[in-house]
């Protein structure tokens, strides 16, 4: 969603803005805007586009001056991308200038009774609404953090918002409800931002705000209050382990290509600490407590089908059973679930604002909660009660890659440390799968170049299509649904995914010679039924690319081979295979492969 950065201290605070607001474009980019003050007056830059457009605009406006500055990049909720509807947005004095992330809920109430009250609103966003709503308490002779405490009493839903006073010029002041933010501490200055790739080039030192906490910030001090009887917890000066090599592109064109490469390298991480050399799982955090008789999962997206992955992993190893929940779905239904119940929560960010939906709902019934998050500190880590860290390190893609593949693993180390403790998985079982997990990172390494090779043809070679289909089986199905996910947010081909079996109970009327399918066909328990699957395609003349391995007997128009592994590793070979077809579909059309249209990394409203 829309990215937040705001700089207090000795440096040029604009460049300092505009600089975090490139690493934060991922997050929302359809305008951008900074303010800062400048000889005693409130100066605010905003354009329509891209961070690039703001920069020019920028240039020679006073704004070396300024030691402190706010600073927004945009996805819009409310109000169609424009220069006015860009952030930041101005009080009626005109001397306070506010940065939004989130929705007010109840901002049309709002913007009514301060219409009639004569206030004049220039935007239509809700940001305003709230930004005049603080400056109409100010207005009232309040302190700022009076006025905050006494307009937020009246904000309905989610916010995370950066303020900067006219009147105290090196001064910031920030508080969030439901929507991340971040400050991050220097020498002798102070960032804020919704997060911390958006400053770790300065400091890796970071203070994780908790909802209704007000921090105030002037150059190297920071101060945070929280409203009366709203709980937290002390403020502790946190070390970001994420290097700021790893948020920047290495020479890649593309954050989703350098990702989609970078899995060998999360496979290892996430192995190091649980997997010793030897080949012994140790998994503290998930075996300090008993072994669940049945498990919920809540997730979104991509995360969503990791979550159905580790459903076929966790039932056959450990033989719990699980149940996958799409989190937007789950947090307005009525779940059977209670004291005692396990629910397991997945997210890459940390932040999506469904899946703590769904984990408030799952709290209050009295669960479990366990997280997977990628991102330390997030809301979702610190809101479960014990996390499992992915280690995949800063994804800054929106389409998300190397997440899935560390979410996977960790179901898969989840899934056999269950079945040993259970008494499901044999000890030999388990011995095989840990040296083979050991040998993963080495195996996807060594075909990782070749398999874009094959990508990039194939991709060029249908990225024509209108229509894609993606058919797998058991442990595929989830995949074949990630692949056309991919494909369809990035390169914008309509695709689907769907389980093989499936296709004659309706979908094979779709096919023709212009209805491509891409099937994962891997040899494995489910090779044969996968095959005839593919002849009932055939017949109905649809070109099909299957994603097999060699000694296949598949009659199809292209067969993709790729080194067979035991199953489930497979599907860690498999994986890259689609993100790059994904990916090298987009570059062949020519799409914006890091910032898709209509998207924003982190989902952080409904
Ligand atoms: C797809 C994608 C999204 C996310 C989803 C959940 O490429 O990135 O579908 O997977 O928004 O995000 P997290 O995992 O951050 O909760």
């Amino acid at each position: 969603m829309c990215g937040i950065i705001a700089y207090s201290g000795p440096r040029q605070a604009v460049p300092v803005c505009l600089d975090g607001l490139s690493r934060l474009e991922y997050r929302g980019y359809d305008s951008a805007g900074v303010a800062y003050v400048s000889e005693g007056a409130m100066r605010v830059v905003k354009e329509r586009g891209k961070v690039s457009v703001l920069r020019e605009a920028v240039s020679g406006n006073g704004a070396h001056k300024s030691r402190a500055a706010v600073a927004h990049t945009r996805w819009a909720t409310h109000g169609e991308p424009s220069r006015v509807n860009a952030h930041p947005h101005l009080d009626a004095s005109g001397g306070l200038a506010m940065v939004h992330n989130g929705i007010l809920e109840n901002y049309l109430e709002l913007k009514t009774e301060m219409e009639a009250e004569g206030i004049r609103f220039d935007s239509q966003t809700d940001s305003e609404v709230l930004v005049k709503l603080i400056g109409r308490e100010l207005a009232r002779g309040l302190s700022m953090n009076e006025a905050l405490a006494a307009a937020l009493e009246r904000a309905e839903g989610s916010y995370a918002i950066t303020l900067l006073d006219r009147g105290n010029p090196e001064r910031l002041w920030a508080v969030r409800n439901k929507s991340p933010l971040v400050l991050g501490v220097g020498e002798d200055e102070c960032f804020l931002a919704s997060d911390v790739t958006a400053f770790l080039a300065h400091t890796r030192e970071v203070v994780h705000l908790d909802d209704g906490e007000v921090v105030e910030v002037n150059g190297g001090s920071w101060n945070v209050t929280r409203a009366p009887g709203r709980a937290g917890r002390r403020k502790l000066v946190e070390l970001v382990d994420w290097d700021v090599q790893a948020a920047r592109k290495d020479g890649h064109p593309h954050f989703m290509l350098k990702e989609i490469l970078e899995q060998p390298k999360v496979i290892r991480d996430c192995l190091t600490g649980r997997v010793t050399a030897d080949g012994a799982l140790r998994l503290d955090e998930v075996e300090a407590r008993p072994v669940p008789s049945k498990l919920t999962i809540l997730a979104c997206g991509t995360s969503y089908y990791a979550g159905l992955w580790g459903k076929y992993v966790i039932e056959r190893l450990a033989k719990v059973p699980v149940e996958v929940h799409v989190a937007s779905e789950f947090r307005y239904e009525e779940p059977v679930l209670g004291p005692g119940d396990h629910v397991l929560v997945i997210s890459q960010s940390g932040e999506t604002a469904d899946t703590l939906g769904g984990l408030e709902l799952a709290r209050e019934r009295g669960a479990e909660l366990l997280g997977l998050c990628n991102v330390v500190g997030s809301s979702i880590a610190r809101g479960v009660d014990t996390v499992l860290y992915t280690q995949a390190g800063p994804e800054i893609s929106v389409a998300s890659t190397k997440a899935m593949c560390s979410q996977m693993l960790m179901l898969l180390l989840m899934a056999v440390s269950h079945g040993r403790r259970n008494g499901s998985l044999a000890e030999e079982a388990e011995r095989e799968l840990l040296d083979g997990l050991l040998g993963l990172a080495d195996s996807v390494e060594e075909s990782l170049d070749t398999i874009r090779v094959q990508a990039r043809r194939l991709a060029r070679e249908y990225a024509h299509a209108s229509h894609f289909l993606f058919l797998g089986r058991g442990i595929f199905f989830p995949l074949a649904m990630e692949g056309a996910l991919k494909l369809k947010e990035i390169s914008y081909i309509h695709a689907e995914g769907y389980p093989s079996g499936e296709m004659k109970h309706g979908p094979i009327a779709l096919i023709d010679r212009d209805f491509p399918t891409l099937a994962l066909a891997q040899r494995d328990r489910l090779y044969a039924k996968v095959k005839s699957n593919l002849a009932e395609v055939r017949a109905r003349g649809g070109p099909v690319i299957a994603l097999t391995n060699p000694g296949h007997d598949l009659d199809v128009e292209r067969a993709w081979e790729i080194p067979s592994l035991p199953e489930p590793l497979n599907t860690f070979m498999v994986l890259p295979a689609l993100q790059l077809f994904a990916y090298e579909a987009a570059v062949a059309l020519g799409r914006d492969v890091d910032q898709p249209r209509n998207l924003a990394k982190s989902v952080t409203v409904e």
